[in-house]
């Protein structure tokens, strides 16, 4: 099994059943993605679970957030989405968070070794510390996306970036955190309220996490869950939009759950 080493700590290389690869990560004991395909869930879960292919159709500039960059697979998801979508004019954003610069590093290399992204650090007028992304472009014909990923602590660097309006208001959220379990701080009611703040009314979260804490969480910050089947094997997974209105069947069974919400200590 092959190893490299990251800021904090080892990953293993493992392959998926759809061959493509995944990451385990050491630190978090837990896999990127799903063991029956890194770049099919990927594509379920976050591509047509934001309902990308149709939003393509009727909006030219979509602002994307990949809440965990991890091994890069939702980026080359997205990129080969638009390779093969008709040839209008499309203008994207591309934005995500991670915690692990040397995990980036090696993500953008053995996932997206065609892109050529610049390391940068900037500083503010502030007393709020310097900011450290790695931008750049990915253009193909008359199809662009603009990326930025923030190294850090995406509880950090994402208000820092919006703060510096840096960031085009969210369309399209790919929630990939590891588990509410091992990595709580990015399914709290506090952190999808600030996803609310950044995000436009019409926006569509998705994610691989059928957990009650986590549903508790996305409707205690004023989001409307939706249910509906997981990848592969699993049998459910939750999408959630500012609109709409969750089913009363959902909120009953939810009721029924002594799970709580999660909220920042
Ligand atoms: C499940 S993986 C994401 C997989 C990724 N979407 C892909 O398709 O390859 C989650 C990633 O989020 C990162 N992460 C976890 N907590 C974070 C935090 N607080 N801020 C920024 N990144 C974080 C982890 O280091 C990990 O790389």
């Amino acid at each position: 099994m092959t190893l490299f080493k990251g800021n904090l700590g080892n990953y293993k290389i493992l392959m998926t059943e759809d061959q493509t690869e995944t990451l385990w990560s050491e630190y978090f004991d837990e896999a990127c993605h799903n063991l029956s395909g890194a770049y099919d869930e990927t594509v379920y879960n976050y591509i047509e679970g934001c309902s990308l292919p149709e939003l393509l159709l009727t909006k030219k500039n979509i602002s994307v957030l990949d809440v965990g960059f991890g091994v890069g697979v939702g980026l080359k998801a997205l990129i080969d989405l638009l390779k093969n979508s008709d040839s209008r004019e499309l203008s994207l954003y591309y934005y995500s968070i991670e915690l692990d610069e040397e995990l980036a590093k090696w993500s953008l290399q053995s996932t997206l070794p065609f892109l050529k992204l610049n390391r940068i650090e900037s500083h503010s007028d502030t007393n709020s510390g310097s900011q450290l992304s790695y931008e750049g472009q990915w253009t193909e014909l008359n199809k662009l996306i603009n990326i930025k990923i923030f190294i850090g602590d995406g509880r950090k660097t994402l208000p820092k970036a919006s703060q510096l309006k840096a960031m085009e208001p969210v369309d399209v959220i790919f929630q990939d955190a590891f588990s509410p379990r091992k990595n709580p701080s990015l399914w709290s009611v506090e952190w999808f309220t600030f996803l609310k703040q950044i995000s436009n009314s019409t926006v569509q979260l998705s994610t691989y996490s059928s957990s009650v804490s986590i549903r508790k969480s996305l409707l205690a910050a004023g989001w409307q869950i939706f249910d509906t089947k997981g990848f592969a094997f699993k049998k459910s997974m939750t999408k959630a939009r500012l609109s709409g209105e969750t089913s009363p069947e959902l909120l009953l069974r939810m009721s029924r759950s002594p799970s709580l919400e999660i909220r920042d200590k």
